[in-house]
């Protein structure tokens, strides 16, 4: 897009490596955090022998893959291969660079982060661009009491929003000459590149920053830790496009956002409602619904739907009743469902979305909507209502026809019981025998496990190979080199008076595949500059997929008896392995260097 954007964000992101934290202070933190309080904050565990069991939070499952180690201090899902150490699941779910998650940390545990003034590079990119945000949050919000902001604040007013509901969402006006922010951001001293990597401004073809938003209402958009992040701006008028946000930034992704979560998470009690529009979700908390959240402009993702799991077991979807909102309604359920939660579906009634259909009842409103919530059906009756209605039950064929669209709707439930429910009920609107009914019910279910079982097993398998392959790309073709160099990794990092021994005598040159030489050079350096080498202490030298590898090793791998013995073992396949050739090489050797290499082979093999 614009060059001045990518420039800045791809500068910082080499200089992500540098270390700014001692590893004193490192040790002294993972003294002071038990990693299973810390997980169980975002997953419940159940114990189970040495570790905990509970629901991987990277990925959607129903059974429990998401291991916790409190002796080892790492976490590992066996269904995604995500796992690290505790930084590692912070970076990861709070979506954090290695030093936000270290200070986060430290609060939890009431130690104080030394402020070196070498802050890692992207760190103090974020830190800029929070402070850019929420400079102009506050600059956007004054302009509505300025002549030229007028005509927002009326438009707001017209809208039905109180003088609260406006201060209490941060809601402001963005005006139409394009310098403004940018020249008052300049003046508090942020720089025309921090600007632009915010999304705040916009690179000019001669290359000055000019404002992003012109001649909106804008709506901030706050991270659950406050943090203003992005921004939507609508436009007063018919013209296209209606909304414009704030494009991804290094402190903004949309799919891992919900709008006025913020406030939702501390109402939900259980239940939060999922509304399409800004303006429905402000409507319905100014109307006392202070539990809706919206996307921010897209539809719902896995990450969005694993995010309003974290708050609540209920969820309410309020599309727009037009056909494209019923489409969305329907992707919806598809992606909450599986998380586990209770999902339920609201219709508003005449075509209207929540924020009309309030305001069309003036004071009554916040009654009519309650009343609408309280007799929301189920995904279920949702679904079978939506067939009901397409199909005129008097006649045969299209009885048939509904009978044969239910079945699987009904299948589609996981409680027996709730199962049966509607099984009775279908036999009795219907008329026909229920053990017909159910029969048919039982028969779409086999089908539909077995096919799940294969995409499941089909979806793991190819996520684990991609995750290997991703990492460490030459691992299929040197396999057997490839595990015994992850044996040899997992014995140092478990021990570490092996490791000193290891890299006394062990060149990295033994190492075949790159991605393993890179961690067993980044253990040999750490030992010896004597610093330690757990699995905590290397977290902030590999990236959070890195981690995921690292730790997979780990927990594949069951303690040697005798570590000493077992790394010897280890270099002394590597060795063989360093002799043998790559097809390729055979490939391109010429006889005699064959003839060379069969004869140490079999010297090899003579030696065991
Ligand atoms: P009002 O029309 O002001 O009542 O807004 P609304 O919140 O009801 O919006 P609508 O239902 O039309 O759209 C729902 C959401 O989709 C909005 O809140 C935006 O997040 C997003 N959206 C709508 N129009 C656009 C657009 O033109 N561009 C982008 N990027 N997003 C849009
Ligand atoms: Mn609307």
């Amino acid at each position: 897009m614009n060059s001045g954007y990518n420039s800045d964000f791809e500068s910082v992101k080499g200089k992500c490596k540098e270390l700014p934290i001692s590893d004193q202070f490192i040790q002294e933190l993972k003294a002071r955090t038990a990693i299973e309080e810390v997980i169980s904050d975002y997953v419940q565990l159940k114990k189970s022998g040495r570790s905990y069991m509970g629901l991987c939070p990277f990925h959607n499952e129903k059974t429990p893959s998401f291991s916790v180690s409190p002796e080892n201090s790492f976490f590992h899902c066996f269904g995604c291969g995500a796992g690290g150490d505790v930084i590692t699941f912070i970076r990861k779910i709070e979506n954090l660079d290695y030093v936000e998650a270290v200070k986060l940390l430290a609060k939890r545990a009431g130690m104080t982060v030394p402020e070196d003034g070498r802050d890692d590079g992207m760190g103090r990119l974020k830190t800029r661009i929070y402070e850019a945000n929420r400079e102009a949050a506050r600059f956007y919000h004054k302009q509505l009491y300025t002549p030229e902001g007028e005509r927002a604040l009326e438009y707001l007013r017209k809208r039905q929003l109180t003088e609260k509901t406006i201060i209490h969402f941060g809601l402001g006006y963005s005006p139409t000459s394009r310098f403004e922010l940018v020249n008052h951001l300049k003046s508090k001293g942020f720089s025309g590149s921090e600007l632009i990597s915010a999304n705040l401004a916009n690179q000019s073809k001669k290359g000055y920053p000019f404002d992003r938003f012109s001649d909106r209402v804008m709506f901030p958009i706050i991270d659950l830790r406050g943090n203003v992040i992005a921004f939507g701006g609508r436009i007063m008028t018919d013209i296209k496009p209606k909304y414009l946000n704030t494009s991804d930034t290094p402190v903004f992704n949309k799919s891992r956002n919900l709008f006025a979560l913020q406030f939702a998470k501390n109402k939900a009690n259980g239940q939060l409602i999922l509304v399409e529009g800004y303006m429905d979700v402000i409507a319905l908390h100014q109307a006392g619904f202070e539990n809706a959240v919206a996307t921010l402009g897209t539809a719902l993702t896995n990450e969005q739907a694993m995010l309003i799991k974290r708050y609540c077991d209920e969820v309410v979807i309020c599309y727009d009743a037009d056909e494209a909102g019923q489409k969305a309604t329907q992707r919806a359920i598809g992606i909450l469902r599986p998380t586990g939660l209770r999902v339920k579906v609201l219709t508003v009634p005449n075509g209207k979305d929540p924020d009309e259909f309030i305001k069309s009842y003036g004071e009554q409103g916040s009654t009519r909507f309650r009343m609408l919530l309280e007799k929301t059906g189920n995904d279920i009756e949702y679904a079978i209502n939506k067939l009901r209605a397409e199909f005129n039950t008097d006649i045969v064929e299209q009885r048939v026809e509904f009978f044969n669209r239910v079945v699987p709707v009904i299948a589609g439930i996981d409680n027996t019981v709730e199962r049966d429910v509607y099984i009775t009920r279908l036999s009795e609107e219907l008329n026909v025998e229920k053990s017909a009914v159910a029969n048919l019910v039982q028969k779409n279910l086999h089908r539909k496990q077995n096919k799940l079982r294969n995409d499941a097993q089909r979806q793991a398998a190819s996520e684990l190979s991609a995750i290997n392959d991703r990492m460490n790309k030459e691992k299929q073709f040197r396999l057997r080199a490839a595990s015994a160099e992850e044996a040899l990794l997992a014995v140092m990092l478990r021990n570490s008076d092996v490791a000193g021994k290891i890299v006394k005598n062990v060149n990295p040159e033994l190492f075949i595949t790159s991605f393993n030489r890179r961690i067993y050079e980044v253990l040999r350096e750490r030992v010896k500059e004597g610093r330690e080498i757990g699995i905590e202490d290397i977290s902030g030298d590999f990236s959070i997929d890195e981690m995921g590898r690292i730790t997979d090793i780990l927990a594949v791998r069951p303690r040697e008896n005798d570590p000493f013995a077992a790394a010897w073992e280890y270099v002394k396949v590597l060795e063989n392995e360093r002799e043998r050739l790559t097809p390729e090489q055979i490939e391109q050797s010429s006889p005699e260097e064959l003839n060379e290499y069969i004869k140490r082979l079999r010297k090899m093999k003579d030696k065991g």
